[in-house]
């Protein structure tokens, strides 16, 4: 037999495991590693030296831990910045990165309105804006930086219900109107499709909400397959192993987030600790 594939999904903290379903789904054969380095979340708030800084270091213990075949960086914050800087540090290794998905959102865009919410960090990117130079110059694009609602979700993933209020309150500014109405909205933060439900509900209208995480799934599949070599998983394929997650904190995860970690596959749950510490 093969061996299956090994591929890293990282993030700051809970988002990332809406990239890791998605691609849990898309190669059920693979063995995920799913990292947080929820002692440097938020990532939004970073400087941007201090945030490059930071993913490198985690980024050289998990490699030489894991060993993956590839790595997902399931994080729009570190993606816009960090992504050359890896690939620079680990030539060998494929990096699948998380950006903004302003592409596709300018061309299923009627109104030519779209929005992009994402962490303030993620919106003054120069990546960022030349993603919008590039792909949507013929909308209207607006960006809205949001320092609350990654920790919403992560809230939310440990049980607790955010106000109503507090979710509108953010997701309010990327409702634009003028004389048309934004139509698309891209979660540019891998944290806010687990609020979607609660978008949805509160939005002043409808509108497509866009995520990226079935795409960057495809992508990994592609570079499983085409750059690595390893083959096309069976159809019907049960998943192969038992995930495992990682946490650079040194808080044990709740008895609550443990559920909705085995619920996605994830079995084994370690600690890495490596707190934040800025020169
Ligand atoms: N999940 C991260 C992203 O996609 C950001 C959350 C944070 O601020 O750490 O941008």
């Amino acid at each position: 037999m093969p061996q299956p594939p090994k591929v890293l999904v990282f993030d700051s903290g809970l988002g990332g495991l809406t990239v890791f379903a998605e691609i849990a789904r898309a190669r059920p054969d693979a063995q995920l590693i799913y990292a947080a380095d929820d002692a440097g979340f938020p990532y939004g708030e970073l400087e941007e030296g201090a945030l490059v800084a930071r993913v490198m270091t985690v980024m050289e213990r998990l490699i030489a831990e894991a060993a993956p075949d590839a790595v997902v960086i399931a994080c729009n914050t570190a993606s816009t910045l960090v992504l050359p800087h890896l690939r620079r540090q680990f030539p060998l290794i494929p990096f699948v990165g998380t950006v903004p998905a302003v592409k596709p959102a300018a061309s299923l865009s009627r109104s030519k309105l779209i929005s992009v919410l994402a962490t303030p960090g993620t919106v003054a990117r120069d990546y960022t804006r030349e993603l919008v130079r590039t792909y949507a110059a013929h909308c209207v694009v607006t960006l809205v930086g949001s320092s609350a609602l990654a920790s919403l979700a992560e809230a939310f993933m440990q049980g607790e219900a955010p106000s109503d209020a507090a979710i509108l309150r953010e997701i309010a500014p990327a409702f634009v109107s003028e004389g048309e109405r934004t139509d698309c909205i891209v979660l540019a933060c891998t944290h806010y499709p687990l609020l979607i439900d609660q978008f949805a509900r509160l939005a002043p209208w409808a509108v497509q909400w866009i995520d990226p995480a079935p795409a960057i799934a495809r992508r990994t599949d592609h570079v499983l397959r085409e750059d690595l070599g390893f083959p096309a998983p069976q159809e019907h394929l049960e998943p192969a192993t038992q995930h495992r997650a990682l946490f650079t904190s040194s808080a044990a995860p709740s008895e609550r987030l443990s559920e909705a970690l085995r619920k996605r596959g994830i079995g084994k749950i370690g600690m890495e600790p490596m707190p934040l510490v800025f020169a």
